[in-house]
């Protein structure tokens, strides 16, 4: 019998180790298809509220669209924070997606106490499980830890434990662009394991690509997005070069090309998987003279910062206020934001700054910035220079109300152009606009 039709015979469940972005929609896609899933996760909080009905990151209401109380009631999913519970035969599969970084870096240690776990698992051959990482790997990571490590803990890959390194790519802003309907990338140790991962991805995933190895599908990941962070600091490199020149408007007419994106200059790349992108391969070259063009992606990029910072300080600016610390608009996510740095250096020429994010607690923005917050817009009038880094929905305000709170407002840089329509008189440029630096 293949694993698609023992998890659909419910006999079989699914497992699933860190329940964030990636995780819970992996829990949750498959549950909808009627397979049993439940979650691992070492955050209590997110195991209550999933297995309350509710969902732990509210701003992926929408991108899904739907509630998960039915899933959750109907016993198809379900989150524990005894990883004892997930290593018993009836779990098939085990997804893994915990973070892989820290602080801007590769991190593998919740990466091997997830296999740590698993190793744990009675061994056998008839339907041995498979280990399916999502998590985002650097090249080399499973050849250097993960197969190692299954090694040594007496595993035989391809007989009692199956592998795979499949990616994602979700982008959990807009809806349609879901686990579903994203072109899927997976590679695999073994013949078995790639049949295996095909079986079980299928039931979701609508195209899958195999890939002749895990070490081709561990690898595309991090390239795919080394190409996309080139692209965004070559935006802000011209940016550089033609400060005199709207490389804004140059890029977006660029754009039009049948064969190129419109990128935009800007504060540099946030989140997860760009910026980390050049630095997971880096990590595996030690020729210094390789790949000359990432290593100078990563100077540029985080360099960005440091730049708009000075131009501020050099007009004269004393107090900023910060509009958003998501890397992104109507997303809770404040990994690798540029605007953490970019507060850093605006304090160090002794501006007074301050960050508002509807989506973040006071507390989340100190602890993630070291900065008080403020009330929006109520607050605005004692700035004298605001950064819009992303288009939350929220800023998105009536232009007459806003023009209000914006009286002593002498620069406006707008990341995102969330206020592009409004015609502000304020000093305000979309970021890659002339002078915007
Ligand atoms: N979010 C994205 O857009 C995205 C896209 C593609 C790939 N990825 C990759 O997927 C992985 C997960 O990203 P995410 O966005 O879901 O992160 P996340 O921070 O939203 O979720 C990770 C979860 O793992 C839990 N966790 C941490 N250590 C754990 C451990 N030892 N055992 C069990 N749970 C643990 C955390 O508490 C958290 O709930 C990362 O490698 C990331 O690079 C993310």
């Amino acid at each position: 019998m293949n694993y698609k039709s023992l998890l659909k015979s419910k006999k079989f469940k699914i497992a699933v180790w860190g329940t964030g972005y990636i995780g819970l929609s992996t829990m949750v896609y498959f549950a909808k298809k009627k397979i049993k899933c439940i979650g691992y996760d070492i955050n209590k909080e997110k195991i209550k509220k999933i297995n309350s009905g509710t969902l732990p990151l509210e701003d992926l209401r929408k991108w899904f669209g739907f509630d998960i109380r039915g899933l959750v009631k109907q016993n198809y999913l379900k989150a524990t924070s005894n990883y004892k519970n997930l290593i018993t035969k009836e779990f098939l599969v085990h997804f893994i997606a915990i973070p892989t970084e820290k602080n801007g870096k590769p991190y593998y240690k919740p990466l091997m106490s997830v296999l740590n776990n698993i190793s744990k698992i009675k061994q056998e051959n008839k339907t041995p499980p498979i280990v399916i990482v999502e998590s985002t790997l650097a090249p080399k990571v499973s050849d250097k830890k993960i197969i190692p490590f299954l090694k040594k803990k007496k595993m035989t890959i391809g007989k009692n434990i199956l592998l795979s390194v499949a990616p994602r790519r979700d982008w959990f802003i807009e809806g349609g662009k879901n686990l579903e309907n994203l072109d899927r990338v997976y590679g695999s140790t073994d013949k078995k394991s790639t049949k295996v991962t095909k079986d079980v991805l299928s039931i979701v995933c609508k195209k899958l690509h195999v890939a002749s190895s895990y070490k081709v599908s561990e690898m595309v990941k991090s390239v795919e997005n080394a190409y996309r962070h080139m692209d965004i600091t070559l935006a802000n490199q011209l940016s550089l070069a033609f400060p005199k020149d709207n490389i804004r408007e140059v890029l977006k007419l660029v754009g039009t090309k049948w064969n190129v994106e419109a990128f935009h200059p800007g504060i540099g790349a946030g989140g997860y998987c760009i910026p980390l992108s050049s630095r997971y391969i880096l990590s595996q070259v030690k020729n210094a003279k390789k790949l000359s063009l990432l290593r100078e992606t990563v100077k540029t990029d985080d360099g960005m910062s440091k730049l708009i910072a000075n131009s501020i300080a050099k007009r004269g600016l004393k107090k900023i206020g910060v509009l958003g610390l998501s890397y992104k608009g109507d997303l809770k996510v404040s990994v690798l934001s540029k605007v953490i740095p970019l507060i850093k250096f605006l304090i160090k020429k002794k501006i007074k700054v301050k960050l508002y994010d509807p989506y973040f607690s006071n507390k989340e923005i100190y602890d993630a910035a070291r900065v008080k917050t403020f009330s929006f817009p109520k607050d605005l009038p004692n700035f004298d220079g605001l950064i819009l880094s992303v288009d939350h929905k929220q800023f998105k305000i009536r232009k007459k109300i806003l023009e209000k709170y914006l009286k002593n407002c002498k620069l406006i840089i707008d990341h995102d152009g969330a206020w592009k329509k409004y015609n502000l008189k304020n000093n305000y440029y979309l970021s890659g606009d002339r002078g915007w630096i």
